[in-house]
């Protein structure tokens, strides 16, 4: 199906909601994502895409299993670096591996890892539902931002 906007002016008025940015990783590898978006409490349950025609997502669901990784406002290179396909980008990255074998990058925000819960496909997307297994936060790191194609950081948090 086809549309008579202008993708360029669409794509502004969807980069005009800002949001925080978060990389999700699951045993191999990981991407930079913002769509992010938590869904219940009980069950506990967060919703995010993944762009199937950029991202190997067989591999990345492959044992139902991943982690949304939260990034604090001094990881902007974490951000473009797993925007990227280099396939070193985990090594390039400080990173522990969790008892579920999932990547969980330092320094951030927080993390939360997750099962997959349902996976519907949509056009060139597949929407994730996970269900969270466990989480933690650090309460001393500022969130990074994204704008309208750009980073930025909040100065009242
Ligand atoms: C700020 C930002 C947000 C992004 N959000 C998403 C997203 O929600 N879903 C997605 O599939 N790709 C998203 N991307 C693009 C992926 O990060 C990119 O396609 C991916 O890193 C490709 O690498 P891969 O093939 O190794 O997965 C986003 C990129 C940026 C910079």
């Amino acid at each position: 199906m086809t549309s008579d906007f202008d993708n360029t002016a669409l794509k502004k008025a969807f980069g005009s909601f800002a949001t925080g940015v978060a990389v999700a990783t699951s045993h191999s590898s990981g991407f930079t994502i913002n769509s992010f978006s938590s869904l219940s409490l009980s069950p506990p349950l967060i919703i995010f895409n993944i762009y199937k025609t950029e991202t190997d997502h067989i591999d990345f669901l492959k044992n139902k299993t991943f982690a949304i990784n939260f990034l604090s406002r001094e990881q902007e290179d974490v951000s473009r670096l797993f925007a990227t396909k280099d396939p070193e980008k985990v090594n390039k990255t400080q990173h522990s591996i969790s008892k579920n074998k999932n990547i969980i990058l330092n320094d951030t925000l927080g993390h939360i890892e997750l099962s997959v819960f349902q996976q519907i496909d949509i056009a060139d997307h597949i929407l994730v539902i996970g269900q969270v297994q466990n989480f933690k936060t650090d309460d001393n790191k500022k969130p990074l931002i994204y704008y309208r194609s750009d980073y930025k950081s909040l100065k009242d948090v």
